[in-house]
């Protein structure tokens, strides 16, 4: 390094011992739940949101890293800078990783579902008006990084706009559909909202993701590699966990909370949610390559018979 090495030395002498409350960042941590109310449950939902932003970033770590072909680092210590190539074994391990995420994440929004008592909800949700998890920015880096936005433009206007620059086909951004009033057909404010503060940051993320989202990324590995079967596999779970399964045990929560014996509750965002949120309805599909076009007609349906309303007759 062209450094004084015994001058490191006497510094690490006289740093102090690390400890764990320094190095996680405890008390800071601690310091970032504000409830709005002095409901006791609202502490739930504020933890479990932040718990749920974590995992997006470990996620959002993971695919950075597959998009830049992954990175060495010596035993030394030393940054080697990134690979020129993205290995078939490294893509999948990141993939799995992701996986985990989203099961951890799925598995545990029984402490929404359950863990809240619902007329504290119904209390302290009014505080938090017009926020809601719709503006999770990260939630849409992720969508954004995992394949072509054409993916995941609304079902009706796909096709026809395929072809179209980034910045015509963003307004067609499945989500902005359901980020309309009930009553009005207009754009919600939490809609407003979020766009003011994103919109930027997520064309140039679109853009640079162009050529190294997930798919891309898969589809620049070599065809006859040994672990191709695993990879797709790993690559349909990912579709599943993060269109399927998350989006239904999240869905299961709004269920929980905001349906009512005489109509819904409105959503703290005023959305159409009951006609927005279920997957059988977005139809969300990262990779509809790697899914036969009866498995993509039937995209969310049985999950959601079994989970949400039980093995009774559903009213689709
Ligand atoms: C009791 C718990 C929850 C209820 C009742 C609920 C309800 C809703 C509703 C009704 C929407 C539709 C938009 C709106 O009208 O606001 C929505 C969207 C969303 N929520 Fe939640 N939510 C809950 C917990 C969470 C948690 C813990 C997260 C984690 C970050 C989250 C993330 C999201 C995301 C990402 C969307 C957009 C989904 C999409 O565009 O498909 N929600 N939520």
């Amino acid at each position: 390094m062209g450094q004084d090495i015994s001058s490191y030395l006497d510094g690490l002498l006289l740093s102090n011992y690390l400890n764990y409350w320094d190095y996680v960042n405890v008390d800071t941590l601690l310091t970032l739940q504000k409830p709005k109310t002095d409901f006791p449950d609202e502490l739930i939902f504020i933890i479990y949101h932040q718990i749920t932003e974590l995992y997006f970033k470990l996620s959002l770590h993971e695919i950075e890293q597959i998009a830049n072909n992954g990175r060495e680092i010596a035993a030394n210590g030393e940054d080697k800078g990134w690979n020129e190539e993205l290995s078939a074994q490294y893509f999948l391990e990141r993939v799995e990783r992701i996986n985990r995420y989203f099961e951890a994440l799925t598995k545990s929004f029984e402490i929404m579902v359950q863990g809240m008592e619902p007329e504290q909800f119904k209390r302290f949700r009014m505080a938090l008006l017009p926020a809601s998890g719709f503006q999770s920015g990260q939630y849409r880096l992720i969508e954004f990084a995992s394949t072509p936005l054409y993916h995941i433009l609304q079902k009706d206007v796909r096709d026809d706009i395929k072809d179209k620059s980034i910045e015509e086909q963003y307004p067609y951004v499945y989500w902005k559909k359901g980020a309309t009033e009930v009553e009005t057909g207009k754009k919600t404010l939490t809609l407003e909202q979020f766009e003011a503060k994103y919109k930027n940051e997520f064309i140039s993320w679109i853009k640079r993701f162009e050529d190294c989202n997930l798919w891309k990324k898969y589809k620049s590995l070599d065809e006859n590699d040994p672990l191709q079967e695993k990879i797709q596999k790993a690559l349909r779970s990912y579709d599943l966990n993060v269109n399927v399964f998350w989006p239904l045990a999240h869905y299961k929560s709004a269920v929980k909370y905001l349906q009512q014996q005489e109509g819904d509750a409105p959503a703290t965002g005023g959305t159409n949610w009951q006609k927005y949120l279920p997957p059988r309805f977005q139809k969300r599909i990262f990779f509809p390559e790697l899914w036969t076009e009866e498995e993509q007609n039937e995209w969310g349906k049985g999950w959601v018979v079994q989970q949400i309303f039980g093995s009774g007759k559903v009213d689709n």
